[in-house]
This record gives C-alpha cells, sequence and structure tokens, in this order.
C-alpha cells in the first residue's frame, strides 16, 4: 500500500505557484488577490477559510478575507458579491459554502463574476466543464485529479466509483473522470442514497471516490484487493482523549480498506491539502486572464 500524500504533492504545486509569483514580481506586474467571504460561524467552515487565506499570504498572494454575520440577508450578501464582482483589485473569490438557511446558495453562486468564479460553482463554469471548454475547475476534484496524475495512477478504461452525488466534488468528478484527459478515460459510477446493493457495485471498483460525508462508511469488506482510495470526507468526531475533544475521521474506515488498498488518501493530509493548492491555481489562472483582458 502506497500513500497518496496529498501534503507533500500539495506542497509541490505551491512552489511551482510561488516560481510564477516571483516572475510576476519580477515583471513588476500586481500579484493575484484572493478575496474569501465566510459567513456565520462554523467552526469546520472558519477552519478551511483561514486556511486558505493563510496559504495565500505564504506563497506571497494578496488575500483578504470578508467575515460576515450569522443573521446576514440575502440582499446584504449579493451587495457584497457585486462590490467584489467590480473590485478591479480583486481577482478571484469564494463564498465558502455552505451559507445559512435564509440565503439561496444557487442565487449567489450565479450573481458571481464567471471571471472571478475561481470555485467554478458557476453554471456556467460548470457548463463549461461539463462540455470539455477551459475554465476553472472546482478545487477538490481537480485535485484529486491532479493526484492521480502525479503519482500516475491509471485510470484509463477502469472501473471508479464515485460515493456521492454532490454539486462541490460527487457530480464534477463523475465527469472530469469520465472525460478524454489525464487521470479520465474511466467507466463512471455515480452511487447515492438511493442505489441499492452498494457492497456489489464498490466492489468492482478498480477506484472509489468517497465523497458521502458519512465517517468511516468505506470497509474493508466492501471493496477489492489493489483498489485505488480517494477519501474526501472530512468530519469532526467527538474523542475526549484529544485535546480539542475531536478527531479528524474521513469516509473510509482507513485500517480495514488501507490493507487491501494499492494507494489511498489519508485523513488529514490527503485530499484536503490539495484543495488549497488548486484554488490557488485557479487565483493565478484568474490573474492571469484579467491581465490579458486589459490588454
Ligand atoms: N465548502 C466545502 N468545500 C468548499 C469549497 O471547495 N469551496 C467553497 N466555497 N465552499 C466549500
Amino acid at each position: 500500500m502506497e500513500l497518496l500524500d496529498g501534503k507533500k504533492i500539495s506542497n509541490q504545486i505551491k512552489e511551482e505557484i510561488t516560481a510564477e509569483v516571483v516572475k510576476m514580481k519580477e515583471r513588476k506586474e500586481k500579484v493575484p488577490h484572493l478575496a474569501a467571504v465566510l459567513v456565520g460561524s462554523d467552526g469546520a467552515s472558519m477552519t478551511y477559510v483561514n486556511a486558505k487565506v493563510k496559504a495565500c499570504e505564504k506563497i506571497g498572494f494578496n488575500s483578504t478575507l470578508i467575515e460576515l454575520p450569522e443573521y446576514t440577508s440575502e440582499e446584504e450578501l449579493l451587495e457584497k458579491i457585486n462590490e467584489l464582482n467590480t473590485n478591479d483589485d480583486i481577482d478571484g473569490f469564494i463564498v465558502q459554502l455552505p451559507l445559512p438557511d435564509q440565503i439561496d446558495e444557487q442565487k449567489i453562486l450565479m450573481a458571481i463574476d464567471t471571471d472571478k468564479d475561481v470555485d467554478g460553482f458557476h453554471p456556467t463554469n460548470v457548463g463549461k466543464m461539463a462540455l470539455d471548454l477551459p475554465t476553472f475547475l472546482p478545487a477538490t476534484p481537480y485535485g484529486i485529479m491532479e493526484l492521480l496524475e502525479r503519482y500516475q495512477v491509471e485510470t484509463s478504461g477502469k472501473n471508479v466509483v464515485v460515493l456521492g452525488r454532490s454539486h462541490i466534488v460527487g457530480r464534477p468528478m463523475s465527469i472530469l473522470m469520465s472525460q478524454k484527459r489525464k487521470a479520465g478515460d474511466a467507466t463512471v459510477t455515480v452511487v447515492h442514497s438511493r442505489s441499492k446493493d452498494l457492497k456489489e457495485i464498490t466492489k468492482r471498483a478498480d477506484i472509489v471516490v468517497a465523497a458521502i460525508g458519512i465517517s468511516e462508511f468505506l470497509t474493508g469488506d466492501m471493496v477489492k484487493e489493489d483498489v485505488v482510495v480517494i477519501d474526501v470526507g472530512i468530519t469532526r468526531v467527538p474523542d475526549q482523549t484529544k485535546k480539542n475533544g475531536y478527531r479528524l475521521a474521513g469516509d473510509v474506515d482507513f485500517e480495514s480498506v488501507s490493507k487491501k488498498a494499492s494507494f489511498i488518501t489519508p485523513v488529514p493530509g490527503g485530499v484536503g491539502p490539495m484543495t488549497i493548492a488548486m484554488l490557488l491555481k485557479n487565483t493565478l489562472l484568474a490573474r492571469e486572464r484579467h491581465i490579458s483582458k486589459k490588454k
């Protein structure tokens, strides 16, 4: 069994981006600027957004964190998005999901300027992705594709089972892996809460992407020998032996699945750091597009 080391690969990608930032500075160009909007004070969302902003600082990007209270109205958030859309200093921005109940998520995502949509969540960008057109790819699936590619995991003609059909991970993952592209050309099955005979399906998988949001859902008896396992889940499970009162668990029971796997991502240190690296890559792309639009 070999670990798919997301921390190591994400560091390589961040070094590559840093080298581009250095060149930008040498050319006296403005460096990329990412803004992140966080509504409310959900612990996990705060952790993710802070990690994104910190990563920007580390590689030499500019970053702005916009924190809005839990009771923010849809109109107020739309107003903030309009400000970010029209602020020429901002190259790209994200609105951390989930949003509080009073805000319509789709309405918010549709308000984001498609050229600044570094999460790739706007329907126009999702459509472009589905049609193989160049666009911002959602950071988590993009990170998984990059991880598979850099570890040279064979995907062509393989049976891939994606657990979960979320707009952020499962759906885009299933699109990307079925495409004619690097880490693509796979035969993809999407499994969800209404799927039957789950174990029979996962047992046939050469590659499993677990993004179902249920901690330690995939167990050793559900996979075949030499399976490649990508664990997207990250849940805080109460654990009194830990100083902070919880441990981080993935959607995969690492203990039993790793015994059978040829490759597996750890949690933490697998998909999470890759998501951040690809968001930075998208922000660099947004900056480059922003410059060429002005020429
Ligand atoms: N919530 C969970 N993952 C993501 C992500 O990649 N982007 C945003 N904006 N919110 C998320």
